[in-house]
């Protein structure tokens, strides 16, 4: 070997070593992988290619010149999950803390460039304690540049971030600009200000775990997407959802090979919704009898539990999936619901899969708390995000549909393609017991026993308005269907819609409520 040789293999080893082996020993201590650890796991075998990785920080304020690892505490470069191409950067806790300076920001938004000109994912592996405080401002506008990067990508490409560690201050935004968010339980925090700026400002006493840890933000707060038990079964999570997006907005999502028959009936689903509209039922059972294999990848599983949005796939195609669940709050749509919902909706049509709603629904969530709290604005987001969304809409009736938000839920003046609806289901203003109460309150107040008379006024609206029929009559449904027959009406639905070209109007972008 050459001298030349020696140099690039003692290089590469340094490079390697990151902020040094007790360091590498203190990140596993913590339970936590190292970002080469994590990209290994993350991509195909071998298919890493790194790139920068011989940058060196340029900065001398607080003797940060006395230490210059190579790298700079990120691991970029491009590689494949599944075959197909993304690009990826890896935070390295080892060095400075991951944290974020000029020449660590440049490296990220080189590879973010990379894959916006090949139009190709960006995943990206946080473990970073922010913005690195020697650097100054030329850290926080490396913190800019990314943000510009996230928001210009949206909609162009996919990007995904897993938070592996601390995640604070403005670093938080970058990864709240992707479309999707995992957290590792117990090692990855994410907050605006740790406990001790909170106490400072509020007098609140709390842990980094209670402020923002992964269950905080999957239950409550709605920011993660995903959570995972550890550092590998996020990436082994990561690489199943890439398996049903497309690498970019002008490409199909990825079509698989399908051993679920396509004309399987689920025989069950005749006997699965209670006669009672007020009954509850599992609307995910629905929704597993239904796609290929019965493989739903739920997104935001523990928040708004009342809205169900899955990944799965229909006669090998992906899907997005939106269902109410009756179960939860009996399927009501209130604010988180509408807007976890909107925003999936909004992903799927950016990446043009086709969203199939489920819906079994009495309304909007009424009450002082969701109206003081915005359901009006917050609701409106859902609305929009079906009304604009040009992809392939089907929508199934289960049981009912009532009143605003059977507007909302894809409803065929909004451009639903497909709409059908089970026999036992309801499309109307609202319940039979509400409605009689105001169209017949005056024959009730004057019947000889208005208990009797309210009964048989119900019975009367049960009977003309709790059904698909008068729906169907005015073509606001195009068939009524067999629960047993869903699966393959929705795939030959699909097939149908699979050519599909709608267009909006052309204009800068539109103003969604926000
Ligand atoms: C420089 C940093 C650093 C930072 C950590 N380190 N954060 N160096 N800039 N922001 C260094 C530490 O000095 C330490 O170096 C090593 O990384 C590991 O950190 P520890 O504190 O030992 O680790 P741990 O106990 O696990 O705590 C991790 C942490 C904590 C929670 C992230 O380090 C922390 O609170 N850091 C500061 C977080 C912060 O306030 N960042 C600025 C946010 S504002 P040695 O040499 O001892 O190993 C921001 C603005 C963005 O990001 C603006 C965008 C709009």
């Amino acid at each position: 070997m050459s001298s030349a040789d020696d140099r690039l293999a003692a290089l590469r080893a340094e490079s390697r070593l990151g902020g040094g082996e007790d360091r590498i020993a203190a990140q596993h201590k913590k339970g936590k992988l190292t970002a080469r650890e994590r990209l290994d796991l993350l991509l195909d075998q071998g298919s890493f290619e790194e790139s920068d990785a011989f940058v060196r920080h340029r900065s001398s304020n607080f003797g940060l010149d006395q230490q210059r690892p190579l790298g700079d505490g990120v691991v970029t470069g491009t590689g494949a999950i599944g075959g197909r191409p993304v690009a990826v950067f890896a935070q390295d806790f080892t060095v400075f803390g991951g944290s974020l300076s000029e020449e660590h920001a440049a490296k990220i938004c080189k590879v973010m460039d990379l894959a916006m000109k090949c139009g190709m994912p960006v995943i990206g592996l946080n473990d970073s304690g922010g913005a690195r405080i020697q650097e100054g401002v030329v850290s926080l506008a490396g913190y800019s540049s990314l943000f510009l990067r996230n928001t210009l990508a949206s909609g162009v490409i996919p990007q995904i971030s897993a938070i592996m560690g601390p995640c604070a201050g403005g670093a938080v935004y970058s990864p709240a600009l992707t479309d999707f968010i995992w957290m590792v339980e117990g090692t990855s925090t994410m907050h605006i200000t740790g406990p001790d700026v909170v106490k400072t400002v509020t007098h609140e006493e709390v842990t980094s775990e209670e402020l923002g840890g992964a269950r905080v933000h999957a239950e409550k707060s709605g920011v993660a997407h995903f959570t995972a038990a550890d550092d590998a079964e996020c990436l082994a999570q990561i690489r199943r959802l890439m398996s049903f997006l497309p690498a970019n907005n002008t490409e199909d999502p990825p079509r698989a090979s399908c051993s679920d028959p396509v004309d399987r009936r689920a025989e069950e689903l005749d006997e699965l919704v209670p006669a009672s509209p007020s009954q509850p039922y599992d609307m995910k059972k629905v929704l597993r009898a239904v796609v290929d294999d019965g493989d739903l990848l739920e997104v935001q599983a523990a928040f708004a539990r009342n809205i169900v949005t899955a990944f799965a796939r229909l006669g090998g195609r992906p899907v997005g999936i939106v269902a109410n669940q009756p179960a939860v709050l009996a399927g009501v749509l209130d604010i988180d619901a509408s807007e976890k919902a909107a925003r999936f909706v909004r992903f799927c049509d950016c990446f043009n899969l086709p969203v199939v709603t489920f819906e079994d629904v009495p309304g909007f969530m009424p009450g002082t708390a969701q109206e003081h709290g915005g359901i009006i604005r917050r609701g409106a987001k859902l609305l929009y995000a079906y009304c604009e969304a040009t992809v392939p809409k089907l929508t199934v009736v289960t049981r009912k549909a009532y009143g605003g938000a059977y507007c909302v839920l894809s409803s065929k003046p909004t451009r639903g393609d497909w709409n059908v609806a089970w026999p036992g289901s309801e499309i109307a203003v609202m319940g039979a017991e509400g409605a009689a109460k105001v169209i017949f309150r005056r024959e009730i107040a004057a019947a000889q026993d208005p208990a009797a008379k309210e009964r048989e006024l119900i019975a009367d609206y049960r009977e003309k308005f709790a059904n698909p029929y008068q729906a169907a009559e005015r073509g606001l449904l195009d068939d009524v269907i067999r629960p047993a027959d869903t699966r393959p009406r929705l795939i030959r639905a699909l097939e149908l819609f699979s050519t599909k070209r709608e267009q909006n109007p052309v204009r800068k972008h539109g103003s969604i409520p926000l």
